[in-house]
C-alpha cells in the first residue's frame, strides 16, 4: 500500500470514515500494525511503562524514545508515523522543541512528532510547525502532568473544566497542529471538540465521536496482567498465549522432548565415523 498522507486523514475525516491508530514499540508490532491495514502508528513516551517497566512516562529518554521509534520506522511502509516528544524533551524552549522534534524526523523517520498539554507547549508547537515538522496535539488526560492533574482520571467533567480542555484544543489547532489526540474526556465534551474544530480529532477514553480512535498496543493485545482503564477493550490475550508457550517449552526442555531429532544439525556424510575413529 502507498505511503498515507495528512491529506488521506482530512480526506477520511470529510467522508466520516474512522481514522484508525495504534501504539507500537518495535519492529515485529510495526510490521503486525502494517500487516492489519491501520492508518496511524504512535510510538507513544507509553513506552516508559509498557516496555521500560517504569511506573509513569516522566522518566523515558529522548535516547530510549528514538530508538524505539526507529525500530518501528523499518517495520512500517504505509501507515504515517508519530513520534511522541517525551517529558522534558521539548518545553523549556522553543530551541529545544525545534531540536528534538528535528531528531525524530532525522533519526527516527517520523512523519509527525506529539506534544502534551495547552499553556506554553502551544508556542512549542508553532515553533515546530513552523520548522516544517507537522505537530499532533494531546489534551484532557495528559499524562505528563498526571501529577498536576490530580492523577489518572477523566478530565473535563464539570463545564468549567470542559471549556478549559477546549481552550486549549482551539489554541494547539490555531498554532498549525495537523491532528488533535483528545484522552479520558467525557464524550459530550469531544462531541462539543468535534463540532468547534476543523482538524481531525484521535480519541483514546473519549467516546465514539471522535474522528478516529487510538489504544495502547500492550492494552488492546492483553499482554500484561491486572487492571487496564475503563476504556481499553481486549482484542486478544497475548499474555495467556505467550504464558502457555513459555510454560511448554520450560516442560518440554525439563522432559528432554525439545529439541527433537528434526531440530539438530545432521553431521556431513560419514564424518561422524571419522570423528569416532
Ligand atoms: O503515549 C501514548 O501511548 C499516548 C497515547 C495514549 C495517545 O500518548
Ligand atoms: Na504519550
Amino acid at each position: 500500500a502507498r505511503p498515507l498522507t495528512l491529506g488521506d486523514l482530512a480526506a477520511k475525516k470529510a467522508a466520516g470514515e474512522p481514522i484508525v491508530m495504534v501504539t507500537a514499540y518495535d519492529h515485529p508490532s510495526a510490521q503486525i500494525a502494517e500487516a492489519a491495514g491501520v492508518d496511524m502508528v504512535l510510538v507513544g513516551d507509553s513506552a516508559a511503562m509498557t516496555v521500560l517497566g517504569h511506573s509513569s512516562t516522566v522518566p523515558v529518554t529522548i535516547e530510549e524514545m528514538l530508538m524505539l521509534t526507529a525500530a518501528v520506522r523499518r517495520g512500517l511502509s504505509a501507515p504515517l508515523l508519530v513520534g511522541d516528544l517525551p517529558f522534558g524533551s521539548y518545553e523549556a524552549s522553543d530551541e529545544l522543541a525545534v531540536a528534538t522534534a528535528q531528531r525524530f524526523v532525522k533519526e527516527a523517520g517520523c512523519d509527525l512528532v506529539k506534544i502534551e498539554r495547552g499553556g506554553t507547549t502551544v508556542q512549542r508547537a508553532r515553533a515546530i510547525v513552523a520548522a516544517g515538522i507537522p505537530v499532533v496535539g494531546h489534551v484532557g488526560l495528559t499524562p505528563q502532568s498526571a501529577t498536576s492533574l490530580g492523577g489518572y482520571r477523566a478530565q473535563g467533567r464539570t463545564a468549567e473544566a470542559a471549556l478549559r480542555v477546549i481552550d486549549d484544543a482551539l489554541a494547539l489547532q490555531d498554532a498549525g497542529c495537523a491532528l488533535l489526540v483528545i484522552e479520558a474526556v467525557p464524550a459530550e465534551v469531544t462531541a462539543e471538540l468535534v463540532r468547534r474544530l476543523r482538524i481531525p480529532t484521535i480519541g483514546i477514553g473519549a467516546g465514539a465521536d471522535a474522528d478516529g480512535q487510538v489504544l495502547v498496543w500492550h492494552d488492546l493485545l492483553g499482554i500484561y496482567d491486572g487492571p487496564a482503564a475503563k476504556f481499553v477493550k481486549r482484542y486478544a490475550d497475548v499474555r495467556g498465549a505467550s504464558l502457555a508457550g513459555v510454560a511448554e517449552y520450560a516442560r518440554e526442555v525439563r522432559a528432554r522432548a525439545y529439541p527433537a531429532a528434526e531440530h539438530a544439525y545432521p553431521m556431513a556424510p560419514g564424518e561422524h565415523e571419522r570423528l569416532q575413529e
